[in-house]
């Protein structure tokens, strides 16, 4: 059966900008703190920006998009604080998280995000325009030559500043014009971009589609065997994660995701979602592996749900509240025999500790057999006739009730025990 086993050695090839050693690691890209930052709502404190970035450094992300400096001058601030505090700390694998700051094509944005990233060991710089004919047209009133001009000359512009480490991306490329971005690519590689990031920032793209245009890119932009191609999926159609993957397939290196999929509209692709499939799935997805450590990944959910404010949907893939848990009797009865006949990813890798291994949740729909190993993990010992009567009067009160707690089982067995 296919199982996520849990595995505590975490491959990590050395950290070149443009270049990795081994062709099936998968760099992870966090932007909780720019793109998940952007949730209406979701405004975080300096301290907490602080937090989930050393969160993120202990789960092993390549890059931190810590923010967007020049969006305001707390974000400048926390840039800065994260680029000196946690991208500073080398773990006694040598390990330090690049710390990238996002900005427009222009001076200004690329001077505040180089000062935001500067002190950090492995600096990035992060500049992007839009090239999709209506971002163009509508939106920056630029004509296709200008688009091009400004990308180029920033991409230089932000290498002559001593930052050897910058990404760029082409906003919008899900819908803009193929040969449009061959060309404009290119140029950037020639200007000296390392990663090519390609934003579906309408999350309008469907898996076969967003692969097709990864490979496209690969196979016709000039120079692109000297650079990381990176992917950033939006969840618009809820094809996010697939999309990702997608791109993974195709020969991007690199994946942008947020924890808890956050992010502007209906959120990024999930840093635990895309990180889970490719640990759990490696082998269909051309051995691909991630340098991610999952056992911190529960944790960093429930502080990003805390301090961003963003409640987590009880179903929500691989870290939501319902994700390992069981109600009805058929699959309380499997999950008592063999937790891999129910769950196909180990709770104890994502470092999630259940109480009760088998994550049996009590209500209307639970068997006979959930209830009496529920009693003896509540130190009753009762089968027989005496488990068959307790099971329906168990049955009619979770009739009434969404889950049936432990204190509601311990009334039930004194009142059996002490009925006249
Ligand atoms: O969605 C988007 O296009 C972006 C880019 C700035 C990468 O966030």
């Amino acid at each position: 059966a296919i199982s996520c086993s849990i595995d505590s050695h975490y491959r990590r090839p050395s950290y070149t900008p443009n270049h990795i050693p081994d062709p099936k690691y998968i760099r992870i890209f966090d932007t909780t703190l720019r793109d998940g930052e952007q949730s209406p709502g979701a405004t975080m404190t300096t301290e907490e920006k602080l937090d989930i970035a050393k969160q993120l450094a202990k789960l092993g992300v390549d890059i931190i998009e810590a923010g967007f400096p020049a969006s305001s001058a707390a974000d400048l601030e926390a840039v800065k604080l994260i680029a000196s505090e946690v991208g500073t700390a080398v773990d006694e694998d040598g390990y330090v998280p690049v710390i990238c700051g996002l900005a427009r094509c222009n001076k200004r944005d690329i001077d505040l995000s180089w000062e935001a990233v500067r002190g950090a060991l492995r600096p990035r710089i992060h500049t992007f325009i839009a090239t999709s004919r209506i971002h163009m047209e509508d939106k920056l009133k630029m004509t296709k030559e200008v688009v091009v001009e400004k990308a180029r000359s920033m991409v230089a512009y932000a290498r002559s500043l001593g930052c050897d480490d910058v990404e760029f991306s082409p906003e919008d490329a899900g819908r803009s014009d193929k040969e449009f971005l061959y060309k404009i690519l290119g140029e950037v590689i020639k200007a000296g971009a390392t990663t090519l990031n390609i934003p579906d920032t309408v999350g309008c793209t469907v898996p076969h589609e967003f692969g097709q245009l990864i490979a496209d890119i690969k196979a016709n932009t000039p120079g692109i065997e000297n650079v990381i191609i990176s992917t950033h999926c939006q969840n618009d159609l809820g094809l996010s994660t697939a999309n990702t993957l997608a791109g993974a397939c195709a020969g991007a290196r690199q994946v942008e995701v947020t924890i808890n999929g956050i992010g502007e509209r209906a959120g990024n692709a999930a840093f635990e979602e895309v990180v889970m499939a490719i640990k759990c799935r490696g082998e269909v997805l051309n051995g691909l592996y991630t340098g991610i450590n999952t056992k911190h990944l529960v944790m960093t959910s429930k502080m990003v749900e805390e301090y961003s404010g963003l409640a987590l949907q009880r179903h929500k893939a691989v870290v939501g509240q319902n994700a390992f848990a069981h109600e009805s009797g058929i699959h309380q009865d499997g999950m008592l025999k063999n937790t891999l006949t129910y769950e196909f990813i180990s709770a104890e890798d994502i470092g999630l500790h259940r109480t009760d291994k088998s994550g049996i949740v009590l209500g209307k729909l639970s068997g006979r057999h959930a209830l009496g190993a529920k009693l003896s993990e509540l130190g009753y010992d009762i089968d027989g006739k005496e488990l068959d009567d307790l099971f329906w009067r168990f049955k009619a009160i979770a009739q009434h009730k969404k889950n049936v707690t432990d204190d509601d089982l311990m009334a039930l067995v004194s009142d059996e025990v002490f009925q006249p």
